[in-house]
């Protein structure tokens, strides 16, 4: 794949429910995302809040609210199993699929999966390190990569064997409000066979592709926020303009 500026990249503005299912078939080596989880608030009426009101608490200077985050349950499991169709449609066999989430969500997303006919195949865990430590109870510092396959996965892949667990902490300077860490996304992505083609639908800040960039694969990303397809465009131009790994 090379975008109209000749890279090996690029990232599109749109909904990802609209947009996946205009690739053809056999398109794409893998899917790794790591969507809006729709789990912060107990209540309706706490979901219903910005994300950077519920995800921040820089007040005026945070990153901009993102979007697709006020779901309730059956609605975000149906959302899901629906993008994760479409995306299987588009993906080679044998492709892998690695899907952020947290506790809260992480039944819905593996139903979600296999509804989609993926077959999961296990969950690898992101250590954040930190967390708020909260008396009688164990700390929430960890978040999940629900991974599977479309089809069949060969042992034989050219790829080596990976972690189950990632220990790295957040971003310091977030441009997104769920920022994933580069280098953790830059490990993820070698479940992919070299030179692959990844799509991640729900891009952010594009941290998927800069990573997929640097491990020297081709990457798609959508991003329905014209905000953050613009941030995300800018911040993987500058990273590869200003460094050769
Ligand atoms: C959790 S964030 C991804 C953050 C990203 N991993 C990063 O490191 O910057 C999810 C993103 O999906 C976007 N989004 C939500 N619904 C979408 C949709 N239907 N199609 C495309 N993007 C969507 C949101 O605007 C948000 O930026």
């Amino acid at each position: 794949m090379k975008d109209t500026a000749g890279r090996s990249w690029e990232i599109i503005r749109g909904d990802a429910l609209k947009l996946i299912s205009a690739y053809e078939p056999n398109t794409f080596d893998a899917i790794i995302t790591d969507p809006p989880y729709a789990s912060g608030g107990r209540t309706q009426a706490e979901k219903n809040k910005s994300t950077t009101v519920k995800y921040s608490s820089m007040g005026g200077n945070a990153p901009p609210a993102f979007e697709g985050d006020s779901k309730d349950q059956r609605s975000w499991t149906r959302w899901a199993a629906e993008w994760l169709f479409d995306a299987r449609k588009v993906c080679k066999q044998g492709a892998p699929v690695c899907v952020f989430i947290d506790w809260r969500q992480y039944p819905a997303l593996t139903d979600a999966l296999q509804w989609a006919g993926w077959i999961w195949r296990g969950v690898a865990v992101w250590d954040k390190g930190n967390s708020r430590p909260q008396k009688g109870r164990f700390r929430q510092q960890s978040e999940y990569i629900v991974w599977g396959s479309n089809g069949p996965m060969p042992v034989n892949r050219p790829v080596p064997c990976l972690p189950g667990v990632f220990k790295y902490g957040n971003p310091q300077q977030r441009i997104h409000l769920t920022e994933k860490p580069l280098e953790l996304m830059r490990e993820v992505v070698r479940i992919v066979e070299p030179g692959g083609l990844i799509l991640d639908p729900f891009a952010g800040a594009g941290t998927t592709v800069l990573a997929s960039a640097l491990e020297g694969y081709r990457a798609v990303g959508i991003e329905v926020s014209e905000q953050y397809a613009g941030l995300a465009n800018e911040r993987i131009e500058d990273h590869l303009a200003g460094c050769s790994t």
